[in-house]
Formats: C-alpha cells, structure tokens, sequence
C-alpha cells in the first residue's frame, strides 16, 4: 500500500471520528465519550502527519531530520501545556480557556497561510484566494481571542470607547482586505513587506474589533471567533490539499456558527449588535431607583418552608459554581422529593460562564436530566410554583432585563422566577452580577435573602430538613 493511500484512509478516519464525536456531544448523557472520541480523531490526524515522512521528494529529504525534530519540540511543548492547562483550569475560568485554544486555532491558520504567501508555495487564483481569506480571518482570530482572553481574565478592564472607531475599524478592514486582493491578482508575485504588513494589519483589526465589545457579549464573541477560526482551518485545508482539516474546520466552523447564533438569540441580541455597538459593556450606567428592601431569612426557616411546599423551582447561577454547592444542592433536592415536594431546575442559556455550565454542574452531582428544564420550557411553570429559589445567579433573574431600557441587560429574556408565591435568593451579600447592575427582584415583596456561600447555606438547609423529619419521628 502506497504512504498517500495510508495517509488519505488515515484523514478519512480521523474526519469520521471527528463527526461522530460531535454527535455525541450533542446530549449531556454521550458527551464525555464525544469528547474522548474526537480526542483520538485527533491523534490519528496528527499521527498520519508523520506518514509523511515516508514519502518526501529528494529536495526535501536533507531537511527530513530537523523538520522531525522541530515537530517533536512543537508535539512536547503543546502535549505538555494543553495537559497542564487542561488539569488546573477551574470550570469557571472555562471561557478563558476556549478563547485562549481558540486563538491557536487561528493562529495556525494564519501561520500556515503565511508559510504559503511567503514561500510564494500558492499558485492558482483559488488556492491563493483561499490562502488569504484563511490568512486573514485567522489572524484576526488570534489576535481577538487573545483579547477576549485578556478581558475574561480580568487582564483588560478597559472597554475602549472612541467616536469614529466604526469608521477606523472599516477602513482597516478595507486596505487589510486590499492587500489580499492585491496579492491575488499579482499571482501571490508581491514584495515581503506587502505580505507583512497584510498580516500585520490583519491583526491590528482583531484587536480593534473586540476591545470595544464589553462584558455580558464576550460569550457570544468568543463563538464566533470559534466559527472563525473553523471557517479559516477548513480554507487553509484546502490550500494544502488535506482533507481532515478541511471537515475538521467545515466542523468547527459550522458548530460555531450555530453556538453564536443560539446564544445571540439567548441574550435577544444580534450578532451585528453584539459586534458594533458597544451596548454589552459592563457599567452600572442602568440602575434605576429601586422601591422596597432587601429582606434577609435564616437558611433553615427558607428550608423548612420548601418542606412543606408541593411545587420548588430551583435556578442556579454562576454562585452555585464558585460556591462548589451542586452536590449539597442535590442533596437537599432528594430530602424535598422524599417529602413529596415536586422539584424542578429551571436552566437559563448564559447562566453561569460558559454555554451549559450549569447542566455540567448538575450532570457531576448526579441530578436526574428528567428534572433539569431549559428556560423556554419551564418558564410558564413558575407561576403555579410555591417557591422559587435562585442560587447564586443574578443577572438571569433580574426583571430589568424586562422593563429598564436603559439597563445593560435590556432585552435579555429571563427566568421568570418573580412570577412564583415565594422567592428565596442565596447570595453571599451585595454583590452585583456579572453585568454589573443592582436586582430589583431582591427588594421585592415577596423575596426573602438568605445569606452565605451557597455551599453552607445548602448544608444549614439540609440540616434543618433533617432535624424536622428526626423530631418529626
Ligand atoms: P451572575 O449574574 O454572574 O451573578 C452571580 C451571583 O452569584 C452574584 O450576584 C454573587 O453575589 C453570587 N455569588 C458569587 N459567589 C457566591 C457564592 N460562593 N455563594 C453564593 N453566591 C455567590 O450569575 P448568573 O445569573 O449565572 O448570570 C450569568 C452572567 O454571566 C450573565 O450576565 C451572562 O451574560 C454572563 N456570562 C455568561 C457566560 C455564559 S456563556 N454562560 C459567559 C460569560 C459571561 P454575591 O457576591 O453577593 O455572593
């Protein structure tokens, strides 16, 4: 059997596996075994790389040894960091992470399209046009993600705000894409500096396009710097006439297309409102006057009120991940249903910090998937609800979203948790939600606070459900 023939079954199966490890995460039950398949998709693809080497031309071969041992360095170094990286991430820093591979993922398109450009290796108007567009949008991509790194990270507070940046960016975008069209009419025949500077500028506009994108929309760029760089992977595939990249990409680029757009939907936004109008940026700009106060109940009164109710809806927030408190949540969910209590999790798209971080959460304390209901499902259910109780999440239920035009998070469909005869709220204190805005769901009449890290709280309920059914006996 020939080496290219290897190598073609080798991408065939790589790009099968990449597909049908996707499938599989598309429910939370085969996920983790999506993720380990399209894992091994990635090590045939990388192995079958190597096979390469089988077959190289007699002009290539004095270089056969370096070129090994480079990609060994390269192999070691991104094994070993990816590893270490992988093991100590905290699931919250989880969107960090994504924006930071993300960027890789650019960067490599845009690394291979400079080795094509420079090396002037591209010749034909497609392949060469392909080489661009791939150059272009994965440059963009990296640089991007690493600013959408940068802010989640709390690396970048600023949110840059100058009059006249839309007309800078267009502009930029224009000579930038310029260039490359330059480069493709010439036939890729252009000087080193015309291709540097087409780099260069390319990722200069990265940079100008998310620093003006604040806070409570960084999920939704990130997204799309995954469609991006998927859309840029597959171009650059086929300018090296390697299939696996070009459906690993067509994957990555449609997948992320698609995440974008439900999460877009998710916050009622749209992407080009998300893009070029500075509307998600963090600020406290939108509070309005609040009416009412902040009434505070002791964890165990809250508990044994749930005891006795027949209906308790439960939503979580990005507190309940800091706080660790799933499994103690879990607990004190099988003490309700053991006192015939219908309990349900009403799930909102964002919350938390990364698109389905709250059924992750559940999912590792073992919550039944049977109880755990997306928003758009359960949200009419809260009016015949007894209690509503909100853990550690804010911006997900806070009614502003509804009627305050001039809050950040105007438009962004919410829990409707106000809706049900009793809301208990587990908060540490005051603080704020991700975007920054005070909750008047928690000056209102019929919401109590309950103070403390959601774990103790959830383990001081526990103990009053407990204490009751052992007086009870
Ligand atoms: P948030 O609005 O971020 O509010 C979390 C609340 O949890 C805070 O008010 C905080 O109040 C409380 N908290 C923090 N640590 C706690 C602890 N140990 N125990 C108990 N409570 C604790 O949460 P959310 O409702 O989940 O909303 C998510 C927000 O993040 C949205 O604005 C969304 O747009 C944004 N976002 C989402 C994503 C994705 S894709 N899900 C990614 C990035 C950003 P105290 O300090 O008073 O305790």
């Amino acid at each position: 059997m020939s080496a290219a023939l290897i190598i073609d079954a080798a991408y065939f199966a790589a790009a099968f596996l990449f597909i049908y490890g996707l499938k599989r995460m598309s429910s939370p039950v085969t996920a983790r075994s999506g993720i380990v398949v399209a894992g091994w998709g990635m090590v045939v693809a990388v192995l079958a790389s190597f096979l390469y080497t089988l077959d190289v031309s007699e002009a290539a071969r004095p270089h056969l040894t370096t070129n090994m041992v480079l990609a060994a360095i390269a192999l070691v170094l991104g094994l070993g960091w990816a590893w270490w990286s992988g093991k100590k991430v905290e699931m919250t820093a989880m969107p960090q992470m994504v924006a930071l591979y993300n960027g890789m993922g650019g960067g490599a398109a845009g690394a291979i399209a400079a080795i094509e450009l420079f090396g002037h290796k591209t010749h034909g108007s497609i392949g060469l046009t392909l080489a661009v567009l791939g150059g272009l949008i994965g440059s963009v991509s990296l640089s991007g993600s690493l600013i959408a790194w940068a802010k989640l990270d709390g690396r970048i507070n600023k949110t840059l705000r100058i009059s006249g940046l839309q007309a800078i960016n267009g502009l930029l975008l224009l000579v930038t894409v310029g260039l490359g069209a330059l480069m493709v009419a010439k036939h890729g025949d252009v000087t080193m500096a015309v291709i540097a500077v087409f780099f260069i500028l390319a990722l200069v506009y990265g940079v100008m396009m998310t620093m003006p994108i604040g806070g409570a929309d960084m999920p939704v760029v990130i997204s799309l710097y995954n469609a991006f760089t998927g859309l840029a992977v597959g171009f650059e595939g086929y300018v090296l006439n390697n299939p696996a990249l070009m459906i690993a990409g067509m994957v990555v680029g449609s997948a992320g297309t698609l995440l974008t757009l439900l999460m877009a939907k998710a916050m009622n936004r749209s992407v080009k409102n998300v893009l070029f109008s500075n509307f998600g940026a963090a600020g406290d700009d939108g509070d309005a006057e609040i009416e009412g106060s902040m009434k505070p109940v002791d964890a165990g009164d809250a508990a044994i009120n749930m005891r006795y109710a027949s209906k308790v809806i439960i939503a979580p927030g990005y507190g309940l991940a800091v706080a660790q408190a799933q499994h103690k949540l879990y607990e004190f969910v099988k003490l309700l249903e053991e006192a015939d209590v219908e309990v349900k999790f009403a799930i909102h798209p964002v919350a938390g910090r990364m698109p389905g971080h709250m059924n992750v959460l559940l999912a590792e304390a073992g919550v039944p998937y049977d109880i755990i209901f997306d928003m758009e499902d359960i949200n009419n259910e809260f009016k015949e609800a007894d209690v509503a109780i909100v853990i550690g999440a804010n911006d997900t239920v806070n009614p502003a979203a509804r009627t305050n035009k001039s809050s950040p998070i105007y438009g962004m469909p919410i829990l409707n948790v106000d809706q049900a005869k009793q809301v208990y709220v587990v908060k540490r204190g005051q603080g704020k939600g991700y975007s920054g805005v005070e909750n008047e769901l928690f000056f209102r009449d019929n919401t109590n606070m309950v103070y403390g890290d959601a774990q103790k709280v959830m383990v001081a309920m526990i103990q009053a459900v407990k204490s009751l059914e052992g007086g009870g006996h």
